[in-house]
């Protein structure tokens, strides 16, 4: 040790770091058990039932009892489940369930735990990319689809027609006149069935990489009988379509392609005159001074380290990453040559930016 480092350590900031350390730890214990309760219904179970013993709730989620009750305590300490010592009861107070459950009312924070909990098992596939500067692919992830649906069904689906549309003025006349609407990047396309389902007199289509995704979309499509909705599988790297569309949307779908600023500029090129391309992604700053109080920013940087980036890279892109800043996404819109360039951040969701540009009549 250097005498300046000797002179300068203050033991009292090193203890107290080491403290914080310690509950880093602790959360990321905690965090990695709420999404066990998630995925195991666990939270849905204990949802709304009076204080019960271990073995009455590993009754009614269908669990093993022993492994069910050491889950309990884990709860217990990191303060979501309240405990009775005498009857050795437990309960998930409903001011807890209302950001737990699959209906929370304050959104379902249990989802995004899911990540957390497969950082650990990407941790090795991670390594190697960092080692190798090699990228992954989107089946790397296990589940990504399926956790990505869940978090766009309350972040997207389930505000499109109170919050998001509205931020088009005139949108909602078109859709119900019958307009041509492409969801770039649309996945397991919950978003564009809910509008094909409303709109029946516009036509709806949904382009994506991977196609398990497009192949769930399609199926759910077809199970409820629309007919104006048609998806594809596609890479949209190199995308051009001249004056296909009249609405385009894209949901968290443009920073970890392989061409982000392609994309948008082919958007742009694929639209009719006086159409409107709908982009939401992720609201963060493209400067890291900026981000120290954007909200979950550190599980943001971490997705983005595990998996945004690495499948931009494996695509042989460039790996802009989650945090690749509204900045970026604003100046990508305003070269691709819309003539206006609006950002929206919606009260109930300060995680998202949201841009609506337009393309000169
Ligand atoms: C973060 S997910 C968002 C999915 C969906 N919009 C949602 O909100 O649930 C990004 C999507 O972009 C798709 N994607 C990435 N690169 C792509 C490419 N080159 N061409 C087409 N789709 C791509 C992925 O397959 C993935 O479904």
């Amino acid at each position: 040790m250097t005498v300046m480092e000797t002179k300068s350590f203050d033991q009292a900031v090193a203890e107290g770091f080491a403290e914080k350390v310690g509950g880093m730890l602790d959360a990321g214990a905690a965090a990695a058990m709420i999404s066990l309760g998630h995925r195991l219904g666990l939270f849905d179970t204990l949802k709304g039932r009076a204080p019960a013993t271990s073995p009455e709730i590993a009754g009614a989620a269908g669990l093993a009892e022993r492994y069910v009750r050491e889950w309990l305590a884990a709860m217990v300490t990191a303060g979501v489940v309240e405990y009775e010592p005498e009857g050795k009861l437990y309960h998930l107070p409903a001011a807890h369930a209302a950001c737990l459950t699959r209906d929370a009312p304050l959104g379902n924070l249990a989802v995004y735990a899911q990540h957390i909990a497969l950082f650990g098992k990407m941790e090795d596939r991670t390594i190697r990319c960092m080692e190798t500067g090699e990228g992954t692919a989107y089946g790397d992830y296990p589940c990504f689809h399926q956790i990505m649906a869940e978090d766009s069904g309350q972040t997207v689906t389930a505000g499109l027609f109170d919050h998001i549309l509205p931020l088009v003025p005139g949108l909602d006349a078109r859709l119900r006149e019958g307009i041509d609407v492409l969801d770039a990047g649309c996945a397991r396309g919950s978003a564009l069935i809910a509008m094909a389902r409303r709109y029946p007199a516009s036509r709806f289509t949904g382009y994506d990489l991977c196609a398990d995704a497009i192949s769930f979309a399609a199926r759910a499509a077809q199970a409820e009988g629309l007919t104006n909705v048609t998806f594809e599988t596609r890479d949209l790297t190199g995308y051009c379509e001249p004056d296909r569309w009249d609405f385009v949307t894209s949901f968290d779908a443009v920073h970890d392609q392989k061409d982000p600023r392609g994309l948008v500029d082919g958007i742009c090129a694929s639209l009719r005159p006086g159409g409107v391309y709908l982009m939401q992604d992720i609201g963060g700053s493209a400067h890291l001074e900026n981000n120290r109080d954007f909200p979950m920013a550190t599980m943001l940087y971490a997705a983005s380290l595990v998996h945004c980036t690495p499948v931009s890279i494996g695509q042989g892109g460039e790996g802009l990453g989650t945090m690749w800043g509204w900045e970026t996404a604003e100046r990508f819109l305003r070269d691709a040559g819309f003539s206006s360039v609006e950002r929206h951040v919606l009260e109930h969701d300060p995680m998202n930016v949201w841009f609506v540009s337009r393309k000169q009549g």
